[in-house]
C-alpha cells in the first residue's frame, strides 16, 4: 500500500529534522528573573524569547522547574516534590502555559526536563511508600539490609553514590534502608516495577497535552537496578566499580519503548533526549549504553553522554578522531546530541583552551564550536556559551557561602558545579548584569561577565553572540549536515578531517588543532569522487591556520566574524570556512 509506505517515509523525514535541531538548555534559576526576588522564573523566560528566536535555534530544553526543595537537599530542582507543579519561585501552571504559547508562536519547541529515575524525599510518593502506605509500599527501592560478621547491619551491597558515598540510606521511620544514585534527599523510584513506570508516563503525558514538545529524561541510565540486590564487581571506588547491577541494565530499553510509545501518541511526536553520561566500566564508555536506547523504532529520538565535555585541545587531535567515530559508529542515524556545555559541566571558554596562548584562545574556542556544529546529529547549547563566558571560580567569584550546589559538600569546592550556573549578563549597566533587581541574585555575576553581556555583544559584529548565530544559521543552511552520512578522514596528527554527504552535497571539513600552520592536499584525503563532489580542484593545496578550519563544499559561506551569512546561488561552490 502507498499511504503507509509514504507516511512512514515523512516519520522518517520528520524524525531525522528532529535529530538535527539546535537545542538550547535554560537553567532556570539563574536565566532570567522578572520579579526581582533574585531568582529567575518563566516570565523572565518568556521576556528573552526573542534572544533565543534570534540565535536561531530550534528548541529550548528547561532545566526542571517543579516544586523543589530550596536548600542543597534540593539539588538545584533535581528532587522534585511535585511532578505535576511548577515551584512558585518559577511561577505558576499558567505562565508554563504563556511559555509554551508565547516559545510555539517564535517557532521555538519547548522540552521539559523530566527527573525519571528519582523524586525528592518530600515528594508525597516517598512519604507514603516510607510509611508502607498503598499503592506507594513498593514506588521506592528498600531493602531491610544485611548483617556483618558482628551482627552488625549493614547495607546491602557495595553500590556507590555519584555525588560520593555508599548508594543505601536507612530510614527510621521504614526501618529498611533505601537506595539513592545522587543525593540522600533523592530516592530512586522503583522502576523496575510497571506500577510505578505508568505513575512515571501518566505524569509525562500531563505536559505533554499541556503542549509540551518533549522532555530531557535525567539520568536515564539510572533508571533500573538488579532484583537480586547483587554487588557491583570491582573494587570499592567509582572509578574502579563495574556497574553492571546497580544501574545501566537492560531493563531500561524496553521502558525507553514505553515513552517512545506515549510520545509517538501525539501528531507530530513528541521528542525525547536522554541524559547518559555514565558507562557501565567505572563510568566510563557512556556511548555504548546510550546507543541502546536510540534504536530509531522503538527508542528516544536522541542521546547525549559525556564524551565532548572531554573533548578539548589538550586531549588532542587523536582523542577527537575516536570521540567523532564513536559517534558515527554508535549512532548512525545522527542520534548524538553534540552538548556545548550544561549545567554539570565547566564551560567550555574555561574548560577546553586554558593551556592555550592567549592571544589563540578565541580562535581555539570558536574551532571547537565549528567542530561540534559539524557533526552529525544535534547540537545543544547551554546559556551563556553563546557568549562564550568563562566558568566563574569559586571562591573569587562565587564566595563559599555563596556556594549553592550540593556536590561542594559531598565532594569538594573542586566538583562545585556553580561556575557554570552563574546568572546570564543581558545588559553590562544594569545591576547583576540585568539578571535580577534583586541584592541576593541566586549567585553573584563574576566581574568579567558584564564586558560580555547580551546588549554589549550585540554592538558588537566581532562578538561570540553574532559568531554563534551565524555558525547556526550557517548549519542550517547545508543539507548535509541535517543528515547527511559522516566520517572521519585518515589523516595525521594536527589535522582531524570530517566528511558530510548527502544527495545534493559533499562537504570536507578540515581542523588544524595545533597552534603552526599546516598545509594539505585535498587530493591526498579524498578519493576522485569525493574530491570532484565537493568542487576543489585536483592540485589545490590549503593552508590550514592554526586551529583554524578549512570547510569545502558548502552552499553557503560562513564568515569569519559579523557578516549574515548570503546564500550562495552556484551549486556546489566551493566557499571556505576559516579561523575567525
Ligand atoms: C543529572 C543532572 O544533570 C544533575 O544536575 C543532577 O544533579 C543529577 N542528574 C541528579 O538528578
Amino acid at each position: 500500500m502507498t499511504l503507509p509506505d509514504s507516511q512512514g517515509k515523512g516519520r522518517q523525514a520528520e524524525a531525522s529534522a528532529r535529530r538535527s535541531e539546535v537545542i538550547y538548555q535554560i537553567y532556570p534559576a539563574s536565566f532570567c528573573d522578572s520579579n526581582g526576588d533574585g531568582h529567575g522564573d518563566l516570565q523572565g523566560i518568556i521576556s528573552k524569547l526573542d534572544h533565543l528566536a534570534y540565535l536561531g535555534v530550534d528548541a529550548l530544553w528547561l532545566s526542571p522547574v517543579y516544586p523543589s526543595p530550596e536548600g542543597p537537599e534540593g539539588d538545584g530542582g533535581y528532587a522534585v516534590t511535585n511532578r505535576r507543579d511548577i515551584d512558585p519561585r518559577y511561577g505558576c501552571l499558567d505562565d508554563m502555559k504563556q511559555l509554551i504559547a508565547q516559545a510555539h508562536k517564535r517557532g521555538l519547541k519547548v522540552y521539559m526536563d523530566d527527573v525519571t529515575p528519582h523524586t525528592s524525599d518530600d515528594h508525597e510518593w516517598f512519604q507514603a511508600s516510607r510509611e508502607r502506605r498503598a499503592p506507594f509500599d513498593d514506588f521506592y527501592v528498600w531493602h531491610d539490609g544485611v548483617a556483618d560478621h558482628d551482627g552488625n547491619r549493614q547495607p546491602p551491597n557495595n553500590w556507590l553514590s555519584v555525588f560520593g558515598g555508599g548508594a543505601w540510606e536507612w530510614d527510621d521511620t521504614r526501618r529498611q534502608y533505601y537506595f539513592h544514585h545522587f543525593l540522600t534527599s533523592q530516592p530512586a523510584l522503583n522502576l523496575n516495577s510497571e506500577k510505578v513506570q505508568d505513575a512515571v508516563l501518566d505524569d509525562m503525558k500531563f505536559w505533554l497535552d499541556m503542549g509540551v514538545d518533549g522532555f530531557r529524561l535525567d539520568s536515564i541510565c539510572y533508571a533500573h537496578y538488579d532484583p537480586h540486590f547483587r554487588d557491583n564487581d570491582g573494587g570499592g571506588a567509582w572509578d574502579q566499580q563495574y556497574f553492571s547491577r546497580s544501574h545501566c541494565q537492560p531493563q531500561t530499553v524496553d521502558f525507553v519503548s514505553r515513552i517512545r510509545q506515549l510520545t509517538d501518541s501525539y501528531s507530530p511526536p513528541r521528542t525525547t533526549l536522554g541524559e547518559v553520561i555514565c558507562g557501565r566500566d567505572g563510568g566510563r564508555n557512556p556511548m555504548e549504553v546510550a546507543a541502546d536506547y536510540v534504536d530509531p523504532e522503538s527508542g528516544l529520538t536522541m542521546c547525549y553522554t559525556d564524551v565532548f565535555r572531554a573533548i578539548s585541545h589538550q586531549a588532542g587531535p587523536s582523542y577527537m578522531k575516536d570521540a567523532i567515530n564513536g559517534i558515527i559508529r554508535h549512532f548512525p542515524h545522527g542520534q548524538h546530541c553534540n552538548a556545548i556545555g550544561n549545567h554539570d559541566s565547566p564551560r567550555i571558554a574555561s574548560r577546553e583552551i586554558d593551556h592555550i596562548p592567549e592571544l589563540a584562545r578565541r580562535t581555539a574556542l570558536k574551532q571547537l564550536l565549528k567542530i561540534l556544529t559539524v557533526l552529525p546529529g544535534s547540537l545543544s547549547i547551554y546559556q551563556g556559551e553563546e557568549l562564550g563566558l568563562p566558568d566563574a571560580r569559586v571562591p573569587d567569584d562565587i564566595p563559599h557561602d555563596k556556594v549553592r550546589d550540593p556536590v561542594a559538600a559531598t565532594k569538594g569546592y573542586e566538583h562545585c558545579r556553580d561556575g557554570a550556573r552563574t546568572p546570564v549578563p543581558w545588559d553590562s549597566a544594569r545591576k547583576n548584569a540585568g539578571f535580577s533587581n534583586s541584592d541576593t541574585p541566586y549567585l553573584p555575576v563574576p566581574d568579567d561577565h558584564y564586558h560580555r553581556a547580551v546588549n554589549k555583544q550585540m554592538q558588537d559584529p566581532g562578538s561570540m553572540l553574532h559568531f554563534m548565530k551565524h555558525l547556526i544559521t550557517w548549519r542550517k543552511s547545508q543539507p548535509a549536515l541535517q543528515n547527511g552520512a559522516a566520517r572521519v578522514l585518515e589523516t595525521l596528527p594536527p589535522l582531524v578531517a570530517i566528511v558530510r554527504e548527502c544527495d545534493s552535497q559533499t562537504m570536507l571539513c578540515v581542523f588544524n588543532v595545533s597552534d603552526a600552520p599546516v598545509f594539505f592536499k585535498p587530493s591526498d584525503l579524498l578519493d576522485d569522487k569525493t574530491l570532484a563532489a565537493t568542487g576543489i580542484a585536483e592540485d589545490e593545496v590549503i593552508r590550514c591556520e592554526p586551529y583554524g578550519a578549512e570547510i569545502r563544499g558548502a552552499e553557503t559561506a560562513q564568515p569569519a566574524c559579523g557578516k549574515t551569512a548570503q546564500p550562495c546561488r552556484r551549486r556546489a561552490s566551493v566557499s571556505g570556512m576559516r579561523a575567525g
